[in-house]
């Protein structure tokens, strides 16, 4: 195929350059933004008078069967024809002839590819956000749900004080509420114009830059050309809300496995959302959790490799910025798909309520904090109320007695503040409902949690819904 450059070429180009240096094989993904970009053009070409608007008009036509071509998959997409852009240029003169010469006035490949992938990180978003939000209305509704469902929280993964379900599930929702919160300023930073940077200095024509943005839906037009054709900045923002999205995505993945192992058996997955083995007729595992959690690795190593190749280039555009594009659709990709599987694997897996609550009620320990609390209450310095119940810890251990199963002789050997009855006030229950103050795992407040998540829920799905 004649390269759009080949004018100053004597010598057709090795064919393993030609392979090395395409990117027609992933940048393809861009086709529908390119053309996109490419009917704005036309417009600001007729309003400089470059174009006659009847020209215009044979170009826009053009352009549509460029689409259509696309849509039924005969648009040709071969490596010769370098990139996208190149290859929707190409398609164009050939539905419309020489006239589509004229198209690439005043415009580069570099602005075209900056441009592209913006309008295909506001696509992303919209993606990642959709699921993200699918994900949390499921969390939402799976801790109003338990609420009152009992477990031991944890620290360093050791038992530590009584929890709700609900409060744990709620927790992982505010976490992907903000994540979406990070996709949504992502796009907002990069929700501006590249085109008609004329590769780096600006273009001789007079271009009405408003117009093509408002053609776009872009809300402002970048100033410098060549910080429009040169920086990725606002991908790197992307590819960071990817990445602490993946790693909440991880971090509920790795609570997940655990539970679902015989040693915590706190969950049943849904047979149609795990794996069994090839060799061990009993096994059923985690794997979709697993991969989510393994995935990570992926999401963060395109945050760091996409500025490792921005961190020494020179101003304006290099070739190495053309690889982009794998982080930023690896990226995307990964995340909205962990996150859509993710919700489908909690909407159809079973909460196993009473192991949970006896993990918490059976524990002999679990209550020294509200022990030491009751001290605090008749007076005592908590620090000396800590030491006084680490004994009694102690002795509970020795025993094998829960806390709550002791007698006030007992207590009152290691404290005659401990006040009468002290151990019938100790229940795993009476423990999460004193958890009353903002931020605590009472039942009320995991029910006020659900409804500020629903709240920003809507307001999350409504900016989305703009972008
Ligand atoms: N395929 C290129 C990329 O993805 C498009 C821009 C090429 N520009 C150039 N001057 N060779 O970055």
């Amino acid at each position: 195929m004649k390269k759009t450059w080949g004018g100053r070429f004597k010598k057709p180009t090795d064919p393993q350059v030609e392979a090395f240096t395409e990117s027609i094989s992933f940048d393809h993904r861009l086709a529908a933004f390119d053309i996109e970009g490419s009917l704005a053009h036309v417009q600001t070409l007729v309003k400089a008078k470059l174009l006659k608007p009847q020209e215009g008009k044979k170009l826009v036509a053009g352009l549509q069967k460029v689409r259509r071509m696309l849509e039924t998959g005969s648009l040709p997409l071969d490596s010769s024809l370098e990139d996208i852009h190149t290859a929707v240029e190409k398609a164009l003169t050939k539905i419309v002839g020489p006239l589509g010469g004229k198209l690439h006035t005043g415009r580069s490949r570099n602005d075209q590819v900056a441009t592209d992938l913006r309008l295909y990180l506001r696509h992303a978003v919209k993606e990642a956000v959709g699921a993200g939000t699918n994900l949390i209305a499921v969390l939402a509704q799976l801790a109003l749900q338990e609420k009152e469902t009992l477990m031991p929280g944890y620290t360093h993964l050791q038992r530590a004080m009584p929890i709700t379900l609900g409060h744990h599930l709620s927790a992982y929702a505010f976490m992907f509420t903000r994540d979406m919160e990070r996709f949504l300023t992502a796009w907002d930073m990069a929700n501006a114009l590249p085109l008609g940077s004329g590769a780096l200095a600006g273009t001789n024509h007079s271009f009405d830059r408003k117009l093509t943005a408002k053609k776009l839906g872009l809300k402002s037009v970048l100033e410098n050309s060549l910080d429009a054709v040169s920086d990725r900045d606002v991908y790197v923002d992307f590819l960071a809300a990817a990445a602490v999205t993946q790693m909440h995505l991880s971090r509920l993945s790795e609570d997940l496995i655990l539970w679902a192992s015989s040693e915590f058996g706190f969950i049943e997955m849904d047979d149609a959302f795990a794996t069994g083995s090839s060799l061990m007729p009993q096994k059923k595992n985690p794997d979709v959790a697993e991969l989510v959690r393994g995935k990570a690795g992926r999401v963060f190593a395109n945050l760091f490799g996409l500025l490792t190749v921005l961190k020494g280039l020179p101003l304006a555009y290099n070739r190495d910025l053309q690889e982009d594009k794998h982080f930023v659709f690896d990226s995307a990709d990964t995340v909205t798909a962990s996150l859509k599987t993710m919700a489908g694997f909690l909407s159809s897996m079973k909460f196993q309520r009473e192991k949970m609550g006896r993990a918490a009620d059976r524990d002999l320990t679990l209550l020294a904090t509200d022990l030491a609390d009751v001290l605090v209450k008749e007076g005592v310095p908590f620090r000396l109320g800590h030491e006084i119940v680490g004994r009694v810890v102690h002795y509970c251990l020795e025993k094998g007695k829960r806390l709550q199963d002791l007698t006030d002789a007992e207590l009152n050997k290691f404290s005659d503040l401990f006040p009468k009855g002290t151990s019938q006030q100790l229940s795993v229950v009476h423990s999460v409902n004193a958890k009353q103050t903002v931020g605590g795992t009472s039942p009320r407040n995991v029910e006020k949690q659900v409804k500020t998540l629903t709240m920003e829920l809507g307001k999350i799905r409504k900016k989305a819904s703009q972008l």
